[in-house]
């Protein structure tokens, strides 16, 4: 760009944004457009000649796993000032659940039913990652994951489109900070749009089949929010949708997110995912690819070279009109605006918080805390009395893994940050009691019982044994899917043997998903599911086996007791054969040739009890709460008016504790048939012992909107119901009426 170009887009100013992209959209080559539609794997802390090359020359508008500075500055140097335009590039990173501090896994964060834990998280991360010269994240993934044998079940929000939406919004906003222009924001990437969380058999990248009502109600929902909560980017998923891969999903892309959602960011294949077209069996090659791809409406090509080599061609033969590759480079200039990266490209690390300071593992612990979920507590035997014991036994492969319990997606995680929990159960002992360490397993998938006499001996000798176990970080997370979800390896037997002792165990679950726990349940006296907790796992937990604090989380997915039961959650709907107690027979129990129709004739496995192991927003607390009072100010409600839902929630026990207090609805009789139950609200409630709370929702006719039978949202007059409590089983429930809209009064319509 010429001296005079340049003054040219300086006196047009960064506060009239599209005449600035338009000016410099009009100022671009053919070949510099695409450029900036190329996003291009970095080199690892160094530039080689050919990506300097490639830079320079307008080639490159974006750059991902690049986290050195110096690095990082050195390539917008090239772009800034030595390419002919002088346009900045965008640096990209999967920040997932924190940067060198981390954060629990986002599944877990999703069992804090808490916004503010998922926005901290999410803006530590960003600072974190700033420092190092990225300003773009792939993150929020906010698929729903209803199939735990899914590896990156571990990096959704849960099952919930509800919690999920909720909780997407806030790690946008936490990402992206007040204003994307600040030095310490990151452009957030909502992804894998969509339906990703639905692939065949829980298989990483199969197929998926889901029908338009059930995309638009369960699996949309969430990217929406993420959208209307102003989201830079979206990435396209890998998966095939009903024929049409995702990268070439002319519906997703351009009629719901553009067209419907009036979206104005851009979106970025997944890695590879525009030549993968034709491995699909979608096109003959990867020109027919980059058609396909930017025809659907995907903006960028992350890592595949194929815009590059075959889109300035497609747009010249006419194959791909101009004024859509114009629309593709504009969307990404836009962002690069927002970001003001325009104004300052580089980084300086010295400006930042140091990555893992004080502040940030404090705010990494607080999560922690606040993702753990107590499954179970037979007897009270939580909180431990540091008081009360002579001898703790530590026991299994997860207890003192710096490592493993960070979890998945952690490029720039920092182990020696980690403090482990046997580090900080040995801390807070502070000599008052014996904490002795064995193994028992070398690793979660270790199947030798050799260790198994030394943990036995350690859990005689003691008054408890904590056993940690789970799923190392590596058995979940990207293409780390399991056929089988219960504990891997030796585990349940290490269970059965240490349990056999009779001294009280508490097992500690460290894992990426939601595990079948069945066969070992009963044998555990208490069940603390902390998930892969970061950082802090150590201290988190420490402070809630003794007390210090108290559990707090519920559960964002449901365990099923075996795999076979999967996929099953809570908001399925009702069928024409539902089961109940009195239908269910166990095959254990059908009679010897008995007639063939003597099993109940209703929808359930034989070979396991119908509910799950733990419902959907289960989780329990070192106190009890009590549900009492539940009232509706209207009985009436009109489909554009809402409804308060009051409940009266008692803290019945001896301590101070936190309740997630949910609220669900039913409707029975629709156009289209419904869930058995939807989440349409929930709070955070601290109570201290004795204390009652009103606790006041407001539920909105909109919020009962659903895709009817042509498809459009529609709210319908009829009967709802109405339950409040402290998980998808809530019992108190009441109901309400929806009705047509109420006339306008004269005075309304004067
Ligand atoms: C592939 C993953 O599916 C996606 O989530 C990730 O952001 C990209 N690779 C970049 O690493």
């Amino acid at each position: 760009m010429t001296r005079t170009e340049t003054a040219i887009l300086d006196r047009i100013g960064r506060d009239e944004p599209e005449a600035f992209v338009q000016e410099l959209l009009a100022r671009m080559t053919l070949p510099e457009k695409v450029g900036q539609l190329n996003l291009v794997n970095g080199q690892g802390g160094h530039v080689g000649d050919d990506l300097a090359a490639h830079v320079r020359e307008g080639r490159v508008g974006a750059v991902l796993n690049e986290v050195d500075p110096a690095t990082v500055n050195e390539l917008q140097r090239l772009a800034v000032d030595e390419s002919r335009l002088g346009i900045p590039l965008l640096v990209g990173r999967d920040v997932i659940h924190g940067f060198r501090t981390v954060f629990p896994i986002p599944l877990a964060q999703a069992c804090s039913w808490d916004p503010e834990v998922v926005r901290q998280g999410a803006r530590v991360a960003a600072l974190e990652a700033a420092s190092r010269g990225v300003n773009w994240t792939f993150a929020p993934m906010v698929d729903i994951g209803r199939d735990p044998r899914w590896g990156r079940v571990a990096e959704c929000l849960g099952e919930d489109p509800h919690l999920a939406s909720i909780l997407a919004a806030a790690m946008v906003e936490g990402f992206q900070g007040e204003d994307l222009s600040d030095p310490g924001s990151l452009a957030a990437c909502a992804k894998h749009f969509a339906g990703y969380g639905a692939s065949e058999s829980g298989k990483d990248y199969a197929s998926t089949n889901i029908p338009e009502r059930e995309l638009r109600s369960v699996h949309l929902p969430p990217f929406r929010a993420a959208a209307d909560a102003g989201v830079a980017s979206f990435m396209a998923s890998f998966s095939d949708l009903d024929g049409i891969p995702a990268s070439a999903n002319h519906f997703l892309m351009t009629q719901v997110l553009r067209q419907e959602w009036d979206f104005r960011g851009f979106v970025v294949s997944d890695w590879d995912s525009i030549p993968q077209l034709t491995v699909h069996g979608l096109t003959r090659g990867p020109r027919g690819a980059a058609r396909e791809a930017a025809m659907a409406g995907v903006d960028m090509d992350m890592a595949g070279w194929t815009y590059l080599s075959h889109l300035g061609e497609l747009v010249e033969s006419g194959d791909v009109p101009a004024e859509r590759l114009d629309e593709m480079v504009a969307a990404v200039l836009r962002v690069k605006l927002r970001l003001g990266l325009f104004d300052h490209p580089w980084t300086n690390p010295a400006a930042f918080p140091a990555p893992g300071n004080p502040d940030h593992r404090a705010a990494a612990r607080e999560a922690a805390i606040r993702s753990t979920v107590l499954l179970k507590n037979e007897g009270s035997l939580l909180p431990l009395s540091p008081g009360n014991l002579t001898r703790l036994s530590v026991i299994g492969p997860l207890a003192d893994e710096p490592h493993e319990q960070l979890g998945t997606w952690i490029f720039d995680g920092d182990p020696s940050l980690s403090t482990t929990p046997l580090q900080a159960l040995r801390e807070s002992s502070e000599g008052r009691f014996a904490v002795r360490y064995v193994r028992g397993l070398e690793t979660t998938r270790d199947r030798s019982h050799d260790g198994f006499h030394e943990a036995v001996a350690a859990a005689e000798e003691a008054d408890v044994a904590i056993l940690f176990l789970g799923e190392e970080a590596i058995l979940s997370g990207e293409a780390h899917c399991r056929a089988d979800i219960s504990l891997p390896g030796a585990q349940e037997d290490l269970i059965r043997a240490v349990a056999a002792t009779r001294t009280p165990v508490v097992v500690v679950l460290m894992a990426g998903r939601p595990l079948a726990l069945e066969s070992v349940v009963e044998e555990v006296d208490a069940l603390l599911c902390a998930w892969h907790p970061g950082t802090e796992a150590g201290p988190a937990l420490a402070d809630l086996l003794f007390g210090v604090r108290s559990p707090s989380g519920k559960l964002a997915a449901t365990f099923p007791r075996v795999t076979g039961q999967v996929p099953i959650y809570y908001a399925h709907r009702n069928t024409g054969k539902p089961v109940s107690p009195e239908s269910w027979t166990h095959m254990d129990h059908l009679p010897r040739g008995a007639p063939q129709l003597s099993a109940g004739m209703t929808s359930f496995h034989m070979d396991t009890h119908f509910t799950p192991l733990f419902p959907f927003g289960h989780g329990l607390s070192y106190t009890r709460f009590e549900y009492s009072g539940l009232t509706l100010d209207r009985h009436e409600v009109p489909v554009d008016r809402a409804v308060g839902v009051y409940v009266q929630v008692t803290n019945a026990g001896a301590r101070r504790g936190t309740e997630v207090v949910q609220l669900y609805v039913r409707d029975p009789v629709a156009s289209v048939t419904r869930p058995v139950r939807e989440l349409k609200a929930f709070r955070r409630v601290e109570l201290e012992p004795g204390e009652t709370r009103t606790v006041r929702f407001v539920l909105h006719a909109s919020q009962l909107a659903f895709p009817g039978r042509n498809m459009r949202s529609v709210v319908e007059p009829g009967r709802i119901q109405v339950w409040v409590g402290g998980s998808s089983e809530a019992s108190l429930g009441s109901e309400f009426e929806l009705v047509e809209k109420t006339p306008p009064t004269e005075a309304e319509s004067a």
